[in-house]
């Protein structure tokens, strides 16, 4: 642990942060936020998502967070620039963290386990190309441990070639993981549990600290070496996935039992050695990070030798899947057997509440097992775009016996349906008049609802037969 952090001698006035995604966007907003005398440049090579970014309607923002708008309202055109001109952002930079997307590799050594690390080392080789004096590159995606040391490479063969044509150009490199959740990203980067900093240079990783201390208290932000600190950021991540594993699957065994998985979760989370987060039972974690991490964790505890570890945490991955498999059986079973040619509501389709992002959500493997059977389903979610839904369903499955629309509404939704699935926790699917709903369903009509959002005592005077996760019927 590097403890003495007094004043860096490195002043940080411009930073360039290579990517504008999920990650990237958010992060940026809130330093440029925070540290208004810092120049903060995003750039991304995605043209269109840079002018979503600039758009001056702040609802076409190419990601929904709350606060974001407004954040971006304060600070856009002030010390936040968004661009697609790589070389002159790159070049003017004193820092620059990378936020580029690292999804599982599809294909060659490691296919479905280990990162795709391209887009990366595209990055890193632009920073080597454009930089400029000293440089401290941050890794800010979630990758797997031992990347900075790959970045680290590819920098410092592009210094010795300065070097060899008398070009000053030095690099530190520092890991610097991201925990923001989706949908609550604001609220998680102006209030972190902590900021985890990695590296081996002090001066740099002074220079970092330093920019959190602008709104972070002192004790919250760990400085460790760069392994520990990529690593810190896979173990968090399993272990968050390990728990929701743990409640779904408990949460089969209330349905088998006549237990109640919110009782039962009350119950478990008031031990405070266990806590009360992360035990909401569901239709399974869904998002970039969780089976991406876990995935690389397997990967590398097969790599260094160790497959009982690499097969405990596979574990949580099946169990993960087998969750979302095990609630469209359910569906076909209550549906005597057969949705094809059934109508049926999807409410939400995001990974979760609060979010536009659908990446990994349940909801692409559930609706395409319907859609497999034949099912009619009508999709309704207050973010996702219809581009977006079909994209994903087209990826997922190429043998759809059925057809999908996209609803404008929950009554647009639930016209004329023979069971409504909800497998996402919008607001807006709480507390909804099932009197009335019920009428525009087809009896006996079924509400499916993985997310315990419906209150059995609100369908009691209506036709509706209701299945909950975890307390079955
Ligand atoms: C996660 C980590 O929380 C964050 O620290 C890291 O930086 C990125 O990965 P995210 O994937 O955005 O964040 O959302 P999170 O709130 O963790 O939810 C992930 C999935 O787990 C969602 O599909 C959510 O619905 C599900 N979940 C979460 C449950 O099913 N039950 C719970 O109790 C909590
Ligand atoms: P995350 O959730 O990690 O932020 P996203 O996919 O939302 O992931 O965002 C990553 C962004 O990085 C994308 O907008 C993508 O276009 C961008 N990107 C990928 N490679 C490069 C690159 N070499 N240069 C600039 N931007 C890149």
């Amino acid at each position: 642990m590097i403890n003495s952090l007094n004043m860096s001698p490195i002043k940080i006035r411009k930073i360039c942060c290579i990517g504008a995604g999920y990650v990237g966007g958010p992060t940026m907003s809130v330093i440029a936020d925070r540290c208004p005398e810092l120049e903060i440049r995003v750039v991304d090579i995605n043209k269109e998502r840079i002018a979503a970014w600039n758009d001056s309607d702040l609802n076409k923002l190419p990601i929904f967070e709350p606060g974001l708008d407004q954040i971006i309202s304060r600070t856009r055109g002030r010390n936040l620039f968004f661009s697609s001109e790589m070389k002159k952002s790159i070049f003017g930079a004193d820092m620059i963290f990378i936020s580029v997307n690292t999804p599982t590799k599809t294909k060659g050594l490691g296919a479905g386990q280990a990162s795709d690390l391209s887009w990366l080392e595209a990055s890193a080789r632009q920073v080597a190309k454009y930089a400029n004096g000293h440089t401290i590159v941050v890794e800010k995606s979630t990758l797997p441990v031992r990347t900075a040391q790959a970045i680290k490479e590819i920098l410092n063969t592009a210094n010795r070639e300065n070097q060899k044509n008398k070009i000053s150009k030095t690099f530190s490199v520092l890991s610097n993981p991201e925990f923001l959740a989706e949908g609550t990203a604001i609220k998680d980067l102006e209030n972190p549990d902590r900021v985890l900093i990695g590296g081996e240079d002090p001066d740099a990783v002074k220079a970092l600290v330093n920019i959190y201390l602008n709104w972070v208290p002192r004790k919250q932000i760990i400085c460790t070496n760069l392994w520990s600190s990529e690593l810190s950021k896979l173990a968090a991540n399993a272990f968050l996935a390990q728990r929701i594993s743990s409640i779904n699957s408990i949460s089969a065994f209330c349905e088998a039992t006549g237990a109640d998985i919110q009782e039962v979760a009350t119950a478990i989370g008031m031990d405070k050695r266990i806590g009360n987060q992360f035990l909401c039972a569901g239709p399974g974690f869904g998002g970039s990070c969780f089976k991406k991490d876990i995935l690389n964790l397997v990967y590398l505890s097969g790599y260094f030798g160790l497959p009982e570890v690499a097969n405990y945490w596979n574990q949580v991955l099946l169990l993960n899947t087998w969750q979302q498999d095990r609630i469209y059986k359910i569906v076909l079973e209550k549906l005597f057997g057969t949705v094809g040619g059934k109508n049926i509501a999807i409410l939400g389709f995001s990974f979760k509440a609060n979010t536009n992002d659908t990446r990994e959500s349940p909801a692409i493997r559930i609706a395409s097992d319907l859609l497999e059977e034949g099912a009619l389903l009508s999709i309704y979610d207050p973010k996702v775009s219809f581009k977006r839904i079909r994209e994903d369903l087209e990826q997922f499955s190429s043998n759809n016996q059925g057809t999908w629309k996209m609803a404008s509404s929950i009554p647009d939704a639930l016209e004329n349906v023979d069971a409504v699935l909800i497998l996402t926790a919008w607001d807006e699917f709480f507390g909804l008049d099932w009197n009335s709903l019920a009428s525009l369903m087809r009896s006996p009509a079924w509400i499916f609802d993985t997310r315990s959002v419906v209150n059995r005592k609100d369908i009691e005077d209506t036709s509706l037969n209701l299945w909950k996760l975890g307390e079955g019927n």
